[in-house]
């Protein structure tokens, strides 16, 4: 028998997110996933209130991923992409441009979320730079924005919540400006953009482009706000000569309730970035998505020589992820979709509402498939956590957020354990704080 004590070696050796080598927290061991459940290795079963960071829509162990994968396999799992090419690129790249707005129509197949929004950030400076506009090199973005953990993803991250203050002098200092409170158009008040119209006017002149997150922001602090707002950015950016760059990785794929969430708005990006569930959550991959437009911009060399987009990774469209993705999305638009992230959407409103008469409760917030309890106070993960654990359901609160985004195939029964879960690990916190 295998005497080799691996979750003995990994905690002495192998690093989590956001976490300490010396000191590190607690981690739980998963066997095996299977549809809304995670499988722990003392044979504890998890609901999952998390999709795996948001991007396992489809559950786990998808008959229908898993035989993409197999036989992409038996063909090939990588070859680079410098010089070479292959059909599961191609076919992804029709299938994503025929779901996104009509004036996307060029893909760059990235690796991860946050390599995507390098590239679209790198996309948006050469289009100034070739056009011999140098000097239009910023960003301007709202306050509690997450974007990904490499440098340029940081420096439009939010400057307090973010890594701003562990690496200042070292980030590119970008523009921000407050968030929008109006979650809906019907509250909706011109005041909302005052300070983004005059940032923008005022910076016109150095700014290459906006990037926000769409009607949600995720890890900033799962926040909703209003179509309106976007709609008003749109504009402003038209008027100013500034490019928009939407970051739809967290809600690309249905999670608000349409397949983007910049279609609540019905406004198309000049750049656009997915990631997360593009492939299912099987495996790592992002796509950055423009206009010809841009295409044209990055391209018109100043001095007629023609440029090109200085970018390439080695895992760039990787057969597999490409694979994968395509039969995920097939799988999504095969699915009753909409219909199933609506009645969570239903659900959680009406279960988790509970949740706001709670002592230390602040606010509760439910926008398609995604439920958010927000506290007055940052809640103790060390103590949390264990809670949900203990009661079959698996979230991951931060800072004063207890949230859900679960898998989309989840059905009301499991549904209803996580907000019931929420519901009694709260209640059982707040009492210790009323105490
Ligand atoms: C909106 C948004 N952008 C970018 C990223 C970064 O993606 P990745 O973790 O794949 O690098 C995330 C991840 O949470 C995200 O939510």
């Amino acid at each position: 028998m295998d005497s080799f004590r691996w979750q003995d070696f990994e905690r002495a050796h192998v690093w989590h997110p956001y976490a300490s080598m010396l000191a590190p927290s607690k981690v739980y061991a998963v066997a095996r996933a299977e549809g809304v459940r995670l499988i722990l290795k003392d044979g504890r079963e998890l609901i999952d209130g998390m999709a795996s960071w948001w991007c396992a829509i489809h559950g786990y162990n998808v008959p229908e991923l898993n035989a993409a994968a197999a036989a992409q396999m038996q063909r090939m799992s990588h070859v680079m992409f410098g010089g070479l090419t292959h059909e599961p690129a191609a076919r992804l790249a029709e299938r994503l441009l025929g779901l996104a707005p009509d004036a996307m129509q060029h893909v760059f197949l990235a690796d991860s979320g946050s390599v995507s929004v390098e590239v679209a950030i790198k996309m948006a400076l050469q289009y100034w730079l070739a056009q011999g506009r140098k000097g239009k090199n910023r960003l301007l973005t709202i306050r509690h924005g997450y974007h990904g953990d490499t440098f340029g993803a940081m420096g439009v991250c939010d400057p307090d919540t973010g890594m701003h203050h562990l690496f200042s002098g070292m980030l590119t200092e970008h523009l921000f400006v407050d968030a929008p409170t109006a979650r809906s158009d019907a509250e909706w008040q011109d005041s909302q953009i005052t300070e983004f119209k005059e940032k923008i006017e005022a910076h016109r002149g150095e700014l290459a482009a906006v990037i926000l997150e769409p009607i949600v922001q995720g890890a900033g602090g799962m926040r909703m706000y209003a179509p309106e707002f976007l709609r008003r950015v749109r504009a402003l950016c038209d008027e100013h000569d500034v490019l928009l760059i939407l970051d739809e990785i967290a809600t690309g794929f249905g999670r608000t309730g349409r397949m983007f969430a910049c279609e609540h708005a019905g406004i198309t990006p000049d750049i656009m970035c997915v990631g997360k569930a593009l492939t299912g959550g099987y495996m790592t991959l992002a796509a950055v998505l423009t206009t010809p437009e841009v295409v044209r911009g990055v391209h018109a060399d100043a001095n007629g020589q023609g440029s090109v987009l200085m970018h390439g990774p080695t895992f760039m469209a990787n057969p597999l992820a490409c694979a994968v993705a395509l039969a995920s999305i097939d799988l999504l638009l095969a699915s009753p979709w909409q219909q199933r992230v609506s009645a969570i959407e239903e659900q959680l409103a009406r279960e988790l509402e509970s949740c706001r008469g709670l002592a230390g409760v602040a606010d509760v917030r439910v926008l398609g498939a995604i439920g958010v309890v927000e506290m007055h106070q940052p809640v103790d993960m060390a103590r949390i956590q264990p809670m949900f654990v203990e009661r079959g359901v698996w979230l991951r609160p931060f800072g004063k957020l207890i949230y859900t985004m679960p898998p989309f195939i989840i059905d009301s029964n499991d549904l209803s354990h996580i907000s019931n879960v929420i519901y009694d690990v709260l209640s059982d916190v707040s009492t210790a704080i009323a105490g």
